[in-house]
């Protein structure tokens, strides 16, 4: 076994000398308290490490240790409805979000392990060999270890089992027994294997209006919501985990203020899941760092979010993932590599920042599983630029890598506006594959009506810089139009309130109907201006408050009241163009 002896500590990382048998990457536990480090530096006889846990107390001489193996976690189905720290150990409950040093204890608790396989049967890497019931009847699949196979020689019967006790003997091909547990290791740093990646066709349904309708993500994708300080990062995640048609959550807290995350950990429990109505914990994995837990840990934590969301993929699941900060973690990288004393690039931070968010992001992916299921990994990660200046180093690397980006505003959030994506700086590259699923679920419409209001955005910025100067009424009865168009778009259709019972979330359904209705709202507010109408005379109608207040009021059981609002819409605005063109007529012939 290697062995190395600290010859000088600075915060999380140590310097120590060696007998140069360590590997890059590999895994340590350092002194009698077994603290977990990973090498991340060799240098002949020098290797350096960044210890995982708090390094207060050690002294050089301290005897140093590796594992011979890469950080790895244990996964398994004793994951689901449970919280962690960075390293997938066990957090106590909401109020102790610590745990103790050292390597990590075994997840105790006994789970119900049903077979699925017999005596005799071959297994491939991936392959489904039992089931275990969790909470609420949801049923995890056992897999075997993606770089195992062979022949089942024995497996244990129907009963409570530890997770990580042995359940199953496999003999490969070499004649090796092999025993295999309901949970396995696996290198947080190395993507799982799967038999084929492809391009998502679907979108991850968010609920949210303004992402699904103008800036939707693939199932299967990966999106960046970039924001200021407090511009609705968190509570936008939140929504988007309770809201968005995932199997399976997996919620990182990565570096936020521990009383944040406080928030997150004591909420999330009493959660009701709107799919089942059950609590919402039962479909997810919390994975938390606060920025008082050590530094290094925060960035491996976004390893082990990604792996554990794979490991559900690989059962045929689809896996939402949510990582809020990047930056923080990133701001974990810097500081590590800052210790060590690597050449800081741009903004400080390491010239691997780019490649290390790439790692990151590119594990997203729609698969077919090793066992021949379908599942996928969507990320969604939101980034704090320090002052919201998107041009800084991990927005702009982001951005190479995602292609969903939500930008979160200021001024909308100081208006009050949320979610307070800002449509202009927004963008979706896969949009226009998503046509076919929208005019299968109900609307299709959709691509010219996203055009339309995407339009109707982009000229209300420029109109409204032009009406700064002139005087808002000194513009063209048309393009005082396109304003108030404009306006109804946002208030009627992207205003939405993650804190409202009845609105917080929007079914594709339900948006669709609010799509059409303003869709054709703007129709007949063109008629009517055409007429002689003016804008007051359209505000003036019952209808346009109730239009305005349509997501307040109307929820998703009443879908039927869209089709009666639009039908008041057409009557009004109607009887208004009607009662118009009398007047014209009447002013002609006289
Ligand atoms: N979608 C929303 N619906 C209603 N209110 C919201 C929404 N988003 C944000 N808010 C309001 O804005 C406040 C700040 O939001 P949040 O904590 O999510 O910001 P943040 O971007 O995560 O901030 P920080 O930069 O501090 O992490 C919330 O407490 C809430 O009052
Ligand atoms: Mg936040």
């Amino acid at each position: 076994m290697s062995e190395a002896r600290i010859r000088w500590i600075s915060g999380p990382v140590l310097r120590a000398t060696t007998d140069g048998r360590f590997a890059l990457r590999e895994a340590v536990e350092v002194g009698p308290q077994r603290l977990l480090g990973e090498v991340v530096s060799l240098d002949g006889e020098e290797v350096i490490i960044q210890v995982y846990e708090d390094t207060t107390g050690l002294k050089p001489g301290v005897v140093i240790v590796g594992t011979g193996q890469p950080l790895a976690i244990r996964v398994g189905p004793g994951l689901l409805g449970n919280m962690f720290d960075g390293l997938l150990r066990p957090l106590a409950g909401s109020s102790s979000a610590f745990v103790t040093p050292g390597v990590a204890p075994a997840r105790t608790g006994m789970l119900p392990f049903r077979p699925k396989v017999a005596k005799g049967d071959r297994l491939a890497r991936g392959a489904i060999f039992g089931e275990v019931e969790g909470a609420g009847g949801r049923v995890q699949r056992c897999l075997v270890p993606p770089d195992r196979e062979g022949e089942v020689v024995t497996v244990a019967p129907a009963g409570s089992y530890a997770e990580d006790a042995a359940v199953l003997a496999l003999r490969d091909d070499a004649g090796a027994t092999h025993e295999v547990a309901m949970s396995h290791l696996w290198a947080v740093r190395v993507p799982r294997p799967v038999r084929l990646r492809r391009p998502g066709a679907k979108p991850l349904v968010t609920s949210q209006r303004i992402l699904d309708c103008l800036f939707p993500v693939a199932q299967g994708g990966k999106a960046a919501i970039p924001g200021g300080f407090g511009t609705g990062k968190t509570v936008l995640l939140e929504a988007l985990a309770k809201g968005c048609d995932a199997d399976v959550i997996v919620y990182l807290g990565c570096g936020e203020r521990g009383n944040e995350m406080a928030g997150v950990l004591e909420e999330f429990p009493e959660l009701t899941d709107p799919r089942s109505g059950r609590p919402l914990m039962e479909r997810t994995v919390i994975i938390a760092n606060t920025s008082n837990m050590p530094v290094a840990a925060r960035e491996a934590s976004i390893y082990s979010a990604v792996t554990v969301a794979e490991y559900f993929r690989d059962q045929g699941q689809h896996v939402a993932l949510m990582a809020d900060s990047t930056s923080r973690w990133a701001e974990a990288l810097r500081e590590v590599s800052g210790r060590f004393g690597e050449l800081p690039g741009e903004g400080g931070y390491p010239a691997y920042l780019s490649s290390r968010l790439a790692d990151f992001y590119e594990r997203a992916a729609v698969v077919e599983t090793l066992a021949g299921a379908t599942g996928s990994v969507t990320v969604m990660g939101a980034i704090s630029p320090p002052s919201g200046d998107f041009s800084e180093p991990v927005t702009s690397h982001t951005k190479r890598y995602v292609k969903a980006f939500w930008a979160l505003d200021v001024r909308r959030a100081q208006a009050r506006f949320y979610p307070a994506v800002n449509p202009l700086l927004s963008y979706a590259e896969d949009a226009h594959v998503f046509a076919e699923w929208w005019a299968a679920n109900g609307n299709p419409e959709w691509v010219a009506l996203r055009r339309k209001f995407l339009t109707l955005l982009d000229d209300q910025a420029r109109l409204e810089r032009m009406a700064r100067i002139i005087g808002k009424d000194a513009l063209p009865l048309r393009q005082q139009l396109t304003l108030f168009c404009a306006e109804l778009v946002n208030e009627a259709f992207l205003r939405q309130s993650a804190l409202s019972p009845i609105d917080r979330a929007a079914s594709p359904a339900r948006q669709s109907a609010m799509m059409r209705l303003i869709g054709r709202y703007t129709e007949l507010a063109e008629s009517a201006v055409n007429a002689g109408a003016r804008l007051e005379d359209l505000a003036a109608l019952p209808s346009y408050r109730q239009v305005l207040r349509m997501g307040e009021e109307i929820g998703e059981e009443d879908l039927e009241k869209f089709g009666a609002l639009a039908a008041a819409v057409e009557r009004e605005i109607g009887a208004l163009v009607q009662e118009k063109e009398k007047r014209n007529a009447a002013t002609t012939a006289g």
